[in-house]
C-alpha cells in the first residue's frame, strides 16, 4: 500500500482546482530544468492532489515550448502516483461534439520537436507504450465525467501534432479517414510516454472543443470557438476533478496494469558496480 497522490496537469480551461484543503503553490527543483509553473498541492477528502497548469498560469508556454521532462519529473519528485491530464481538443467524429468529454486510450505521435525521454547516453531505456493509459484511471475518470453531468465517450485515439498551427484540410482528412483518429491535440505527447518512463499512472481526459476542420457544416477552428466552448465547460471539469479522490481513496496497491513497474524490464545499460 502507498499514499494516493492525483496529479492534475491541467490545460486550457482547467487553472484551478476547488476546495482544496492546505493549498501551497511549490516550486520544485528538477534536473530536467524549469516545469510550466509552481505546482499547487493540498488535500481534497483526505487525499494528496497536485495541480500542474501545463501552460503556465496566463498561458505562457506554447505546446512546443513545454518542458514536458521537468513537467513530469517534477510531479514524480512530489510523489504524484496518478496523473489526469485534461486538455483541449478537436473531434474527428460527428458524434464526439463540443462540450463532451472524451477517455482517450491510444496515441499516434506526430510531434517532432520535443524532448520524448528520461533516458539517453549513459542510461538507455525502452518502455513499452503499446497501453499508453492506465484503464484504472480511465474507469475513474469515466465515472467522474459521467456523475458531473457530462456526456462522455469511453476510449479514443488522440493524434498528437506538433502545432503550433492548426491542421491543414488535407492533414484533418487523413487522421480522420485514413488512421482513425477520433481526437486530435497538441500536448499529450510525450506527456504519456514520459509518465510511463516515471512509472506514474496516467489518463487522457480530451474536453471537445471543435471540429478540427474536416466538418463540412463547420468552419476552419478557431481560438474564439474553443475559449467560449472551454468556458462553457470549466464548471464541468472542476466538478469532474473533485470526484476524483474519493474514487480513488487515499492509499492504493501496486497498479494492476503494471503503469508503476514499466522499468522492470525496460534498462539495457549495464548498472555501475
Ligand atoms: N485543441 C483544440 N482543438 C484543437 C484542434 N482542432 N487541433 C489541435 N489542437 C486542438
Amino acid at each position: 500500500m502507498t499514499d494516493t497522490c492525483i496529479g492534475i496537469i491541467g490545460g486550457s480551461g482547467l487553472y484551478q482546482i476547488d476546495g482544496l484543503e492546505e493549498a501551497t503553490w511549490q516550486s520544485v527543483d528538477s534536473p530536467w530544468g524549469d516545469a510550466s509553473d509552481e505546482i499547487l498541492t493540498g488535500r481534497l477528502d483526505g487525499v494528496r492532489m497536485a495541480f500542474l497548469p501545463r501552460h503556465g498560469r496566463g498561458h505562457v508556454q506554447s505546446p512546443s515550448s513545454i518542458n514536458y521532462r521537468a513537467n513530469i519529473d517534477s510531479m514524480k519528485r512530489l510523489g504524484v502516483t496518478d496523473i489526469f491530464s485534461v486538455s483541449a481538443c478537436g473531434s474527428f467524429r460527428e458524434e464526439m461534439a463540443p462540450g463532451d468529454f472524451v477517455i482517450v486510450d491510444q496515441f499516434i505521435d506526430r510531434t517532432f520537436a520535443r524532448e520524448k525521454s528520461f533516458f539517453g547516453a549513459g542510461c538507455v531505456g525502452h518502455v513499452s507504450v503499446a497501453h499508453p493509459t492506465c484503464p484504472r484511471l480511465g474507469d475513474a475518470a469515466e465515472a467522474a465525467a459521467r456523475a458531473a453531468g457530462i456526456t462522455t465517450h469511453r476510449g479514443g485515439t488522440y493524434l498528437a501534432m506538433e502545432g503550433p498551427q492548426f491542421s491543414t484540410l488535407a492533414e484533418s482528412r487523413l487522421y480522420r479517414e485514413v488512421w482513425g483518429c477520433d481526437v486530435i491535440g497538441m500536448t499529450n505527447m510525450p506527456e504519456a510516454k514520459l509518465a510511463r518512463e516515471a512509472e506514474i499512472c496516467y489518463a487522457s481526459v480530451a474536453m471537445i472543443t471543435d471540429y478540427d476542420s474536416w466538418h463540412p457544416d463547420h468552419g476552419e477552428v478557431d481560438v474564439n470557438d474553443i475559449i467560449r466552448t472551454l468556458f462553457g465547460n470549466a464548471d464541468k471539469a472542476r466538478d469532474m476533478v473533485a470526484r476524483l479522490p474519493s474514487l480513488l481513496g487515499a492509499t492504493r496497491d501496486a497498479c494492476p496494469h503494471g503503469c508503476d513497474r514499466a522499468l522492470e524490464y525496460a534498462i539495457l545499460t549495464q548498472p555501475a558496480e
